[in-house]
């Protein structure tokens, strides 16, 4: 009898526990909205953006990440203020917040204080790689909106492109993720651009040698030095992360160009030559399903970091501001 009394207990003490702080769940929004789909309307409007604008895919794919990376999932990259993390140099070339303002006005006009920012970000995040070719994945929602945002923290958390595979790993595992998840992850770079600042010293003077870096396609090289990056100016010239031909499109071309020393960013070649993540490169390139099927797992994963749920934070009534 003493024992059953103690289970209710546990039991109570356990629900209790959930109330304050709730779990990420699959069709969260289900009947919360009335009779209304939210996450109909919220790849309604992605839909409408990708036909007009397909560079949408990188930015919230980007977005989640460094949304994500720094306090959690909670939304707080989209904060505006003097000193917020929008404002910080690794955000500066994030884009897509209009999306974002987009998509909370009409689900604030179906149904008034019920959908988070957070999960708008996640849930437009999953229909733009649908929509570039990815594999349509569920998501869990029931995020809660951060109150803070600093630019201190996006610079403490986000990754420079120069970071190592070992100082990488440290980073994503500090993040729950494992080095399989980074290297998915990473294939993030599938879409989307860099400028010719940012690679500009592995094409004529890595780590201050004078020389390009020695691991990047001698071919490659100079087209990059003749088309995309010269020696002088040309620095906010566009530079793909992936082959040019597949740019736009969320496949496995990106660990295929690693495997011939194409990769742009540091970080990006360096896990085709590291010996911890170079077999996770090979089987990728080789496997376009599973790239498709296990990046879509690796953003769950990275969607579910440190969200606040229950009845932390608050729902935002505008993305950019605090209630
Ligand atoms: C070690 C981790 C990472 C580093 C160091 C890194 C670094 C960078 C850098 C330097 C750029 C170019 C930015 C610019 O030129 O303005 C970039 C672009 C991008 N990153 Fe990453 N990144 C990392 C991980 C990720 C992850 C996990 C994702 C998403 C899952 C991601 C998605 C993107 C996308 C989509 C772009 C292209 C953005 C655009 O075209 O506007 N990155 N990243």
């Amino acid at each position: 009898m003493k024992s059953y009394g103690a289970a209710i207990l546990v039991l109570l003490v356990l629900s209790l526990a959930a109330a304050g702080h709730g779990a990420l769940q699959y069709g969260f929004y289900k009947g919360k909205c009335g009779t209304k789909d939210v996450e109909a309307i919220i790849t309604g409007i992605v839909r409408q953006r990708f036909f007009g604008d397909t560079k949408i895919v990188a930015a919230l794919l980007r977005m989640q990440f460094h949304d994500c990376f720094v306090r959690g999932c909670d939304a707080s990259i989209l904060l505006d203020g003097p000193s917020t993390e929008k404002t910080a140099p690794p955000n500066f070339s994030v884009f897509g917040y209009d999306l974002i303002d987009k998509i909370k006005a009409a689900v604030e006009l179906a149904c008034p204080g019920v959908v988070s920012c957070a999960d708008i970000i996640i849930a437009a995040t999953r229909d733009a790689v649908a929509l570039a070719g990815g594999l349509r994945y569920q998501v869990q929602l029931g995020r809660r909106d951060g109150l803070i945002s600093q630019a201190g923290d996006s610079l403490r958390n986000l990754p420079a492109p120069t970071i190592t595979v070992p100082q990488s790993i440290q980073t994503f595992r500090a993040k729950g993720l494992s080095t399989s998840d980074m290297v998915l992850l990473l294939g993030g770079h599938t879409v989307g651009i860099t400028r010719c600042s940012v690679i500009k010293d592995r094409l004529y003077n890595f780590r201050g040698t004078g020389k390009p870096d020695p691991t990047l396609n001698p071919n490659f090289l100079q087209l990059l030095r003749s088309f995309a990056c010269p020696k002088i100016g040309g620095d906010n010239n566009m530079v793909f992360l992936d082959d040019p031909s597949s740019s736009l499109k969320v496949d496995n071309s990106f660990y295929k160009q690693l495997l011939q020393n194409k990769g742009i960013l540091p970080i990006d070649q360096a896990l085709a030559l590291d010996p911890a993540t170079k077999r996770i490169v090979q089987q990728l390139a080789a496997n376009p399903t599973q790239f498709l099927t296990q990046f879509n797992q690796a953003l769950v994963k990275l969607g579910a970091v440190q969200v606040l749920t229950g009845t932390q934070g608050q729902i935002r009534k505008n993305c950019r501001r605090r209630n």
